[in-house]
């Protein structure tokens, strides 16, 4: 190994460490029987009986993996019912599976726009988003967040000549928990020619009559031209999947993305398990009030208890603190508390906005609040 290189890699690493920034895996024990508000399980179906059950069937008829590349014959009719359905369930004509909503984005993102092509992007799209961006060639410009004012004002001034527009939003931001007016989005998409990019990663599930996200709950479904979704957060599997009203867009993904073409595709477990969470997501209708019940009650506790979170009733609230050992610090007491909680520190999110980001999930109950104000009281005191 180099020395230099060696040299250059404790550096880096130091100087993280130094401003309480160095990320570090943690490998947690299935036994850990504290309250989960870190990951993005938030129905609860990663454990869900008939989830498991639909992994376990899916690999006792495929096996354990789909061992070998979509465009050999990692492509089987599982995925292909799992495509059909989740096309059907948002209300789009085509679906193409994918490995990873990071995977995906990365390659509607790298893969469509191109050199002569201008991609307006929220200023905190998920880094995936912007990795594609970056690696497409197109000219990048970013609008305040949320702010659809600043992006009808580019969308005014962007005509390129001979090239396409690309406008990217998330449905419900994964550090923030808000999002934009989707129906004033979609109005903005019926009058201007541009190509609409939503991740409705945090919205699925959480939203919507079917539960199929924000779009469905807005009254603007298949609004969007182009929608990633991803199977490993509300749907409690793993994977994701694109949705397009033009067929065009599945078939270049299908032709162009060395990730999907190269890459062993998404395991028969994962996709038995996705199969079997659509029916479970749809079957809890009748929960998704008492969920937005239950982000709206765990804001008030906050607000009451003196913290500031910004209102909503979605399934993310961001708890910033500002300075990242201050997060550190309140993370640790929640930790010994009994919650599992991550700190959620630059480059992640933006300088200074260091912050807890609680990810709730069904069968949360008051006391689970009542501890959690108590705790983060008793450090902050
Ligand atoms: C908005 C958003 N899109 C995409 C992804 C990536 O999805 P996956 O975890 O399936 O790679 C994430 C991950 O956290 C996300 O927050």
């Amino acid at each position: 190994m180099s020395e230099a290189l060696l040299r250059r890699l404790a550096q880096t690493l130091l100087a993280r460490e130094a401003a309480s920034l160095r990320r570090q895996l943690t490998a947690r024990e299935s036994s850990d029987a504290r309250i989960n508000l870190a990951d993005n399980d938030y129905l609860g179906l990663a454990r869900d009986p008939a989830v498991i059950e639909g992994a376990a069937a899916a690999a006792r008829e495929w096996g354990a993996s789909s061992s070998a590349s979509p465009l050999v014959t990692g492509y089987t009719a599982l995925h292909a019912r799992l495509e059909s359905e989740l096309a059907g369930w948002h209300g789009y004509p085509h679906a193409l599976v994918m490995n990873s909503g990071y995977a995906a984005n990365a390659a509607v993102l790298g893969g469509l726009p191109k050199k002569g092509d201008v991609v307006l992007a929220d200023r905190l799209v998920h880094a995936s988003m912007i990795e594609g961006i970056l690696a497409s060639g197109a000219r990048l410009r970013r609008f305040a967040h949320n702010d659809l004012d600043a992006l009808e004002l580019m969308l005014d001034e962007e005509r390129p000549p001979g090239g396409a527009v690309f406008v990217v939003t998330e449905s419900v931001y994964s550090m923030d928990g808000d999002g934009p007016d989707l129906p004033r989005l979609a109005a903005l998409r019926r009058r201007k020619d541009f190509c609409w990019v939503l991740d409705e990663a945090h919205a699925t599930g959480w939203y919507g009559a079917t539960g199929s996200g924000l779009q469905e709950d807005s009254g603007v479904r298949a609004a969007a031209d182009i929608v990633v979704g991803t199977l490993g957060k509300g749907l409690g599997s793993q994977g994701a999947y694109v949705l397009s009203r033009a067929p065009e867009v599945r078939e270049a993904l299908i032709n162009f993305t060395g990730g999907f073409v190269y890459s062993t595709h998404l395991a028969p477990p994962c996709v038995g398990a996705a199969l079997a969470a659509l029916g479970r997501v749809r079957a809890l209708a009748d929960e998704r009030g008492a969920l937005r019940e239950l982000s709206r009650s765990w804001r008030d506790g906050l607000v009451e208890a003196g913290f500031s979170v910004p209102a909503g009733d979605s399934p993310v609230i961001p708890l910033v603190f500002g300075d990242a050992a201050t997060t550190l610090r309140h993370a640790e007491a929640l930790r010994a508390a009994g919650f599992i909680v991550s700190a959620i520190r630059p480059p992640t999110v933006p300088e200074g906005t260091a912050r807890i980001r609680i990810s709730l999930r069904r069968g949360l109950r008051s006391e689970h609040l009542a501890a959690f104000v108590a705790a983060l009281g008793k450090t902050r005191a």
